[in-house]
């Protein structure tokens, strides 16, 4: 109880063992006892797709809200005179370069009063001098996510100016490293953006500086102990504010939990945990999850990642429809005849093998990665930008999902294949995967939102590894025009070219229109086109990686992109009848060839539900190819298949 109550109140709560962190509620930071500093400041400008230092488009700061003038350049973090005053009362000072010791310890022998006075004065009274830290620990940082996601990304945060002037990241996993070896570890996997590459390389090396690393064990108490006391180094008697990413398998997760909220929580600033997925395997072993971690953990201290979420063209989805009259009044069953999610990657589960076997696509992809990007897609429009408005709408659509039926689903999983030469490896090649898995490497499944906008509009999700291509896109296809004037006129098809928006996430983020025009000339022929918002066109600032979106959002204490917990329940309650059936009967997967357009099944369904992908040929003929990706046209008209009706 007293570790619930500690956890209410905002802090890391120490269950289990009788103690409650010492600092009363109202002086934890952060999580819960007060709006996050990101919902005060609303979002960060579109005019400023790669940095955090563009102008932004924020509300007006309540009064002991500042701007830090030590990134000088726009982002308003928390700083209180309370905070200060209670830095100052527990004996805590900050020299003038921002290095902060215990009272009467600064730099021995040079100490005098007047020094002091003046250093309480600059405490207190000068607020735009922040002297809070944030030390970032990555726990699994000997793992491939940290190297390759995690470390560049808040290198990348650091090069922007996005940090605050006091951080310490710290890596911690059980492997054997000293600070420069994990320094040399992470320096070949840090670039700087292309478009700015001034002081590359100082920048790396002060970077690295920054950079520690203590080896320990994940259930141990003690190692969080010592970890506690190196991070109280660096912290240098500062306002601690503390961040943990746990990058680890998720069997770990709840012990890591254990041990950092008993040994290395913050006492006196906000202590926040980011999740990495996956949250379980179905709605069981995901509220057990939840259980674990909220014994030592409140909710506001949770952040489950989804990278799909910090996405640049995800996050536009709501500014698209929200501030753009022509898009959101069609957003409905009234003009739109499908959405199609697609995700593809060109490549196996080369090297992840292990994990993938026990998961499959439709937990690795589709119950988080598409069927976030479809809540916000489907989402009523919030109350207001704050997270829990927001989440609260994603909520909604999700709970409005009809059950999935085994009958709109196709799985598949891709067998070896030889072409060009090269030998291309079956899922079950991968030493770490049984002969005889029957896991899926691919899905696709039609799914429906029973509320009053979206009834009866199929949602189209389709993922897949080893495909002929890597993207991730959303395809909007509105209805036909009524009346149909040029098929009367010319005896085209217009009902088949239907407009489709395409929203394309990656690569080569772009939002295009296909609308029908005319052939300009004498004649009358028609022609389809796109109007195009090609974002290496328009913009010229590098798109950030998701990572560093979420990662300073995380520091920010802004949770509108992370996933609370009744959106993870209703996502699982979506799809574990389904796993369950899959599995109960051992349903056998389609085979396709690795590089391949995915099994043939999946365009019978897109078929089924009337999803068509339609061209105007050169002649001003509609071609109608009756599915999403067409593996072989040839092979799927003797299917016998008919162009579907509207
Ligand atoms: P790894 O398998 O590389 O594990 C990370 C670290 O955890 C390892 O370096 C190891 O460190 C420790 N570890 C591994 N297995 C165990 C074990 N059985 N028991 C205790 N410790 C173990 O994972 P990733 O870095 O690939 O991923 C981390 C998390 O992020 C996982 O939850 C994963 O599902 C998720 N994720 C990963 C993605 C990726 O692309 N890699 C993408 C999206 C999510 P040490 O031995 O030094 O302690
Ligand atoms: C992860 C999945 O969540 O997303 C991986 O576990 C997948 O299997 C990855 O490869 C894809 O992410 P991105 O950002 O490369 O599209």
């Amino acid at each position: 109880m007293a570790a619930m109550a500690a956890a209410a109140a905002g802090g890391m709560a120490v269950a289990g063992s009788g103690q409650v962190p010492a600092m009363p509620a109202s002086s934890w930071l952060g999580s819960g006892t007060r709006k996050s500093l990101g919902a005060l400041r609303g979002f960060r400008a579109a005019s400023s797709a790669s940095s955090c230092s563009g102008s932004e488009l924020r509300r007006a700061p309540p009064a002991q809200f500042v701007r830090s003038q030590e990134n000088g350049r726009g982002r308003t973090r928390a700083l209180d005179t309370s905070t200060a005053a209670s830095a100052a009362a527990s004996g805590t000072l900050l020299s003038s370069d921002g290095v902060g010791s215990p009272v009467g310890t600064k730099k021995t022998g040079e100490a005098p009063s007047e020094t002091l006075h003046q250093e309480f004065k600059d405490l207190i009274g000068d607020v735009t001098d922040n002297e809070e830290t944030v030390s970032i620990t990555v726990v699994g940082a000997s793992g491939d996510l940290a190297k390759k996601k995690i470390f560049p990304a808040l290198f990348a945060l650091f090069y922007e100016g996005c940090l605050p002037k006091h951080f310490t990241i710290f890596g911690f996993a059980r492997s054997k490293m000293t600070d420069e070896q994990l320094r040399e570890m992470i320096s070949g996997t840090l670039t700087c953006r292309i478009d700015q590459r001034e002081n590359c390389g100082d920048k790396i090396g002060n970077f690295l500086q920054r950079c520690f690393y203590h080896a320990g064990q994940y259930s141990s108490e003690d190692n969080f102990r010592q970890l506690d006391t190196e991070l109280k180094k660096h912290e240098g008697g500062r306002v601690a504010n503390r961040l943990f990413y746990l990058s680890i398998p998720p069997n770990i997760f709840v012990d890591v939990a254990r041990s950092a909220s008993r040994g290395s929580s913050s006492s006196r600033g906000w202590t926040r945990v980011i999740v990495e997925k996956p949250f379980g395997r179905d709605s069981e072993s995901s509220a057990e999850l939840t259980r674990g971690l909220k014994q030592y953990l409140t909710e506001e201290q949770i952040y489950r990642i989804d990278h799909y979420l910090g996405k640049e063209l995800v996050e536009n989805l709501s500014i698209l429809r929200f501030s753009n009259l022509v898009f959101e009044p069609l957003w409905s069953r009234q003009y739109i005849r499908n959405v199609q999610l697609i995700f593809s990657e060109d490549f196996g589960t080369e090297g992840r093998g292990g994990y993938f076997d026990n998961y499959g696509i439709i937990r690795d992809i589709m119950q988080n990665h598409l069927l976030q990007i479809l809540a916000l897609f489907a989402m009523e429009p919030p109350v207001s930008l704050d997270a829990e408005d927001i989440r609260n709408e994603k909520v909604k659509v999700l709970r409005s999902m009809r059950p999935l039926h085994i009958e709109d689903v196709v799985i598949g999983q891709y067998k070896g294949h030889r072409r060009g030469g090269v030998n291309y490896p079956a899922y079950t090649d991968d030493k770490t995967v049984p002969n005889n898995s029957i896991t899926p490497t691919f899905a696709a499944a039609a799914l429906f939102i029973d509320n009053a906008r979206w009834d009866g509009v199929p949602f189209l999700m389709k993922a897949g590894k080893a495909l002929h291509r890597k993207g991730a896109e959303i395809r909007v296809q509105f209805r036909h025009v009524p009346g149909n004037l040029y098929k009367r006129s010319f005896g085209t098809d217009l009902d088949q070219a239907t407009n489709e928006l395409v929203i394309r996430v990656q690569p080569d983020e772009a939002i295009y229109l296909k609308i029908n025009n005319k052939v300009p000339g004498l004649g009358m022929r028609l022609d389809r086109s796109n109007l195009n918002l090609h974002y290496a066109d328009r913009y010229s600032h590098e798109i950030p990686d998701a990572y560093e979106r979420l990662l300073l959002d995380a520091i920010e204490g802004e949770r509108r992109l992370f996933i609370r917990s009744d959106e993870l329940d209703a996502a699982w309650a979506l799809f574990t009848p389904l796993l369950k059936e899959l599995e109960d009967k051992r349903v056998a997967p389609e085979l396709y060839p690795y590089g391949s357009r995915g099994p043939v099944g999946a365009h019978y369904l897109a078929a089924k539900h009337h999803v068509s992908k339609c061209r105007i040929t050169h002649r001003g003929l509609f071609q109608v190819e009756q599915s999403l990706q067409l593996q072989d046209t040839e092979q799927f008209f003797k299917a016998g298949l008919q162009p579907p009706p509207e």
